[in-house]
């Protein structure tokens, strides 16, 4: 599920995210092991609740981060962070 939205929303073309298609972008930190990282972006501590505003609203969290906004909506945001947890 989560892996399906990553690939429509276009991740991969920033991150390398194992298990999702033609995710080997280097713009953005790779994502493999993220399960077990303990900050996100080097700002919020890793846990589901700051994972899904990072992902839905990365310039809240950090204006002026090079991940855009790209209007991933909360429950979209669920399912994506459950993904990147199952990344060890
Ligand atoms: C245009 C490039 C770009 C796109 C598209 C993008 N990101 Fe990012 N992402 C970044 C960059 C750059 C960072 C590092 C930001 C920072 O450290 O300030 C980042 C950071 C992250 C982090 C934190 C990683 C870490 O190791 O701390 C996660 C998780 C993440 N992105 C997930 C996603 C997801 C999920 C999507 C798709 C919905 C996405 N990104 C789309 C560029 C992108």
């Amino acid at each position: 599920m989560g892996e399906h939205l990553i690939y429509a929303y276009g991740c991969g073309s920033c991150h390398l995210i194992p298990g999702v298609a033609e995710a080997n972008g280097s713009v953005g930190p790779p994502l493999q092991g993220f399960g077990s990282r303990i900050y996100i972006a080097g700002l919020l501590v890793n846990t589901p609740e700051n994972l899904l505003h990072w992902i839905s609203k990365p310039q809240e969290v950090d204006p002026g981060t090079a991940m855009p906004d790209l209007g991933v909506t909360e429950p979209q945001a669920r399912d994506i962070a459950a993904y990147l947890y199952t990344l060890q």
